[in-house]
């Protein structure tokens, strides 16, 4: 299966792009961010196939069904005299967890597994750059090589379907486009540096509710349209692995599911890599394997009595299960260990490295293009440090670390600098800090042992609120940090509402009423309801559990060294039932979930139903203004295997250099079927120099324009015309142009 050509089906942009547009000859062509990146699909070869199947000859049944499960928390076994090494994995997507006692949960304290803590996905996907997604991929693979492992448990790619959802702030986006272009480099990042993805969590596991049961109904058009399109983009970029998901699809559980197993991911999509279960996942043997299920993990059981274990090999013996499905298995991970030099030519092997100052440089960057300026109405941002003698910092989140906490994965840093620690790096030195905590962490239950879904209190503490005014009232500026944090969002609890806890919306009203010069950043990983937030201050600053460097690119945002750049990855709604899920009141459900709102999710829904949210899909302001001019198509009719190219000339009208990505939504009001008012399908993030105008390529095929038809089961694109929608947002279009297919 080699792989040495650049095409990823439906992910255009991501190939270089031909300057073939009707552009205007005297301007230069931007220097497109994404374009820089040559995304390379993993070769994922087949050819050390007739070496694997000598080895499985001589290996005896127990030998076999070792590899196929978990004998500690995360490794298999591997068969000393054949040369088989065990694999092992270790969990991202933040960063490479530390190490744990074989059985247990509990760390093992060692002093050598310290990692890079890079952006959370909901940062990564905001920077809308695939380059700083192929940077993370790089860093995080080469520090998993660095820590021995085979496979990181990364990306975790599911759809953001509710703004309430537990995993929100690892996850991408609500939309499959913008989610696949951050998926591929990523993942083949990652395994350039010789150690495989695991794609996670295949799929439809898009709430942590009953998550272990719950079973999801949607139709195939939606599965195909919303929840697929990243997945398979990975699979097709040669992803390694991928992990079956905790929930059920249809009435079968993920990891024993044949139609997403069997049918769609090795028959339709050619997968030829590792199914991996969800740690407990997995519910049956026979069915399971012969399902598609190749290694079970988890840590519930002893390892032996794991259904791919003991209960395996005895329906082995008594004749329940073919040992050639159970040596497909085996084929397919000693396929993908040849492939990561894990065998074969482990000599060439890449080393990697931990904690080196390129990773910290490259959690800086991504950092740097993720912040998001929401509102600046009285210019406040960027801060001036002329004449300024004092500033108050207000806030748990301005002091508060967010490499762990909640339950699930976190990272063991070394470094992680605060907001506070950002603006004392930045700051001159002659420049007071009046800092006040503001509010605290508090919960209305007394389970202090659980480390997520603990009942949130809502109460403002009037002794911290007192003291916080009293800090911007005897200072020149206040920058109140609040927001989440890891403990309130976390893996294995969604979130009861969209408020901001701990009486932060009161905190945020005194000081503003105190110092009408405040600005508010808001650090969190999924959207809160910001309405009196928004009301009551000018300078709206949006953060995520950022990285190691979260606090020095946040500092540069607010003092203008860093042009902010990041686009919400997300819909900000302004109350929870206007969001799709909760509007048709289809989440959480109970033993099973209908996706009631289909294709319309995010943006799809607010705009298809015309529900103004806080702040839409792809929004974020910049310290400069750009202008969109003419919008130019190579040609006005295209055959269904065309690729369309569009020019768009901007020009940075204001005083500083900035980035901008410039979106392209497609709309087709005179389709015979139902579709969502637009569909982003392509977007590019160009730097343009003050003063500076560029031409913007922007393309995307035909056939991405494609709905699927399930009467047909295939991908249809119909003939007619189509409207392209050119902005800096969703909802901040700048200029039309339209096409027609044949
Ligand atoms: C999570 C996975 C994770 C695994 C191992 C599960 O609870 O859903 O994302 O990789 O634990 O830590």
């Amino acid at each position: 299966m080699k792989r040495n050509v650049l095409l990823i089906t439906g992910l255009t942009a991501l190939l270089p792009i031909l300057n073939s547009c009707k552009e205007d000859g005297k301007q230069p062509i931007a220097e497109v961010v994404s374009q820089e990146i040559k995304i390379q699909p993993t070769e994922f070869s087949t050819k050390y196939d007739a070496e694997i199947d000598k080895i499985i000859a001589q290996m005896t049944p127990e030998e076999k069904i070792g590899m196929l499960h978990g004998n500690s928390m995360f490794t298999t076994t591997g068969v000393e005299r054949l040369h088989i090494p065990e694999l092992k994995m270790g969990d991202g997507p933040l960063g490479v967890r530390e190490e744990l006692e074989r059985d247990t949960w509990t760390p093992l304290g060692l002093d050598n597994d310290f990692a890079t803590f890079f952006p959370a996905g909901g940062g990564l996907s905001a920077t809308w750059n695939p380059e700083m997604a192929a940077l993370f991929g790089k860093s995080i693979g080469a520090e998993a090589r660095a820590r021995g492992k085979d496979i990181l448990l990364a990306p975790a790619i599911n759809i953001i379907r509710t703004p309430v959802g537990g995993r929100t702030f690892e996850y991408f986006s609500e939309d499959p486009f913008l989610n696949a272009m951050i998926a591929v480099p990523y993942t083949t990042g990652v395994q350039s540096q010789d150690v495989g993805v695991c794609i996670k969590h295949y799929a439809v596991n898009n709430q942590e509710t009953n998550r272990g049961t719950v079973d999801v109904l949607l139709d195939e058009r939606t599965l195909r349209e919303i929840y697929l399109p990243a997945f398979k983009a990975t699979i097709d970029a040669g992803a390694y692995s991928v992990m079956g998901a905790y929930n059920k699809l249809r009435g079968h559980y993920l990891c024993e599911n044949e139609y997403m197993l069997q049918d769609i991911l090795k028959g339709e999509w050619g997968f030829k890599g590792i199914v991996i279960s969800d740690w407990a996942a997995v519910h049956s043997s026979v069915k399971s394997v012969e399902n598609g299920l190749d290694i079970e993990m988890g840590s519930n059981l002893a390892f032996d009595d794991f259904y791919l274990a003991n209960p395996l090999l005895d329906s082995l013996k008594a004749g329940k299960i073919d040992e050639k499905t159970i040596d497909g298995s085996v084929k397919r991970i000693m396929r993908v260990m040849f492939n990561l030099k894990r065998m074969g030519d482990t000599l060439s092997r890449k080393k990697g490295g931990l904690n080196t100052p390129e990773h910290i440089e490259n959690a800086y960057k991504i950092a740097s293009e993720s912040i998001v300026l929401l509102k600046n109405t009285e210019n406040l941002l960027p801060l001036s440090t002329d004449n300024l003698q004092s500033i108050a910092v207000i806030g748990d989140n301005a002091e508060r670390k967010f490499a762990s906490g909640g339950f699930g994965a976190g990272v063991k840093t070394k470094s992680e600098v605060s907001a506070m620690e950002g603006l004392k790096n930045r700051l001159p030195e002659n420049i007071t800090i009046n800092y006040a905590q503001g509010y605290k962490e508090s919960y209305d239950d007394n389970q202090t042992n659980m480390s997520y879904g603990r009942k949130l209190s809502y109460e403002a503490d009037e002794a911290m609120i007192a003291e916080a005014v009293e800090a911007a009232t005897k200072s020149d500026v206040a920058v109140i940090f609040a927001g989440s944090n890891r403990s309130v969002e976390s893996e294995a609890a969604d979130r009861e509402t969209l408020q901001l806890p701990f009486g932060q919306e009161k905190l945020i009203a005194a000081v503003k009423n105190a110092n009408p010069k405040t600005i508010v950043v808001i650090i969190a990983g999924g959207p809160f309801d910001l309405r009196k937030v928004e009301q009551s201050t000018s300078a709206l600053i949006w953060s995520w559990f950022n990285g190691s460097e979260g606090g020095n690119a946040l500092a540069d945002v607010i003092l203008g060294n860093i042009n902010p750049s990041g686009k919400l990855p997300w819909t900000l709604p302004k109350e929870l039932k206007d969001s799709p899920a909760h509007a048709t009141n289809s989440f959480p459900g109970d033993e099973s979930v209908t996706y009631k709102e289909g294709i319309l999710v995010g943006y799809r829904w607010f705009d298809t139903q015309k529900i103004e949210p806080l702040y839409p899909f792809g929004y974020g302001l910049s310290y400069t203004d750009f202008q969109y001019n003419q919008v130019n198509t190579d040609m006005d009719t295209y055959d269904k295997n065309a690729t369309i190219h569009v020019n768009v000339k901007i020009s940075n009208s204001g005083s500083i250099d900035g980035k901008e990505t410039v979106q392209l939504y497609v709309s087709q009001p005179g389709s015979n079927v139902d579709k969502a008012f637009q569909e982003l399908k392509a977007f590019n993030k160009v730097a343009i120099k003050a003063g500076e105008t560029l031409n913007v390529p922007l393309s995307f095929k035909a056939s991405d324009l494609a709905y699927y038809d399930e009467s047909k089961s295939a991908w249809v694109v119909e003939p007619g015309t189509y409207t392209l929608r050119i902005g800096s947002s969703s909802r901040d279009i700048r200029g039309e142009q339209t096409i027609s297919i044949k």
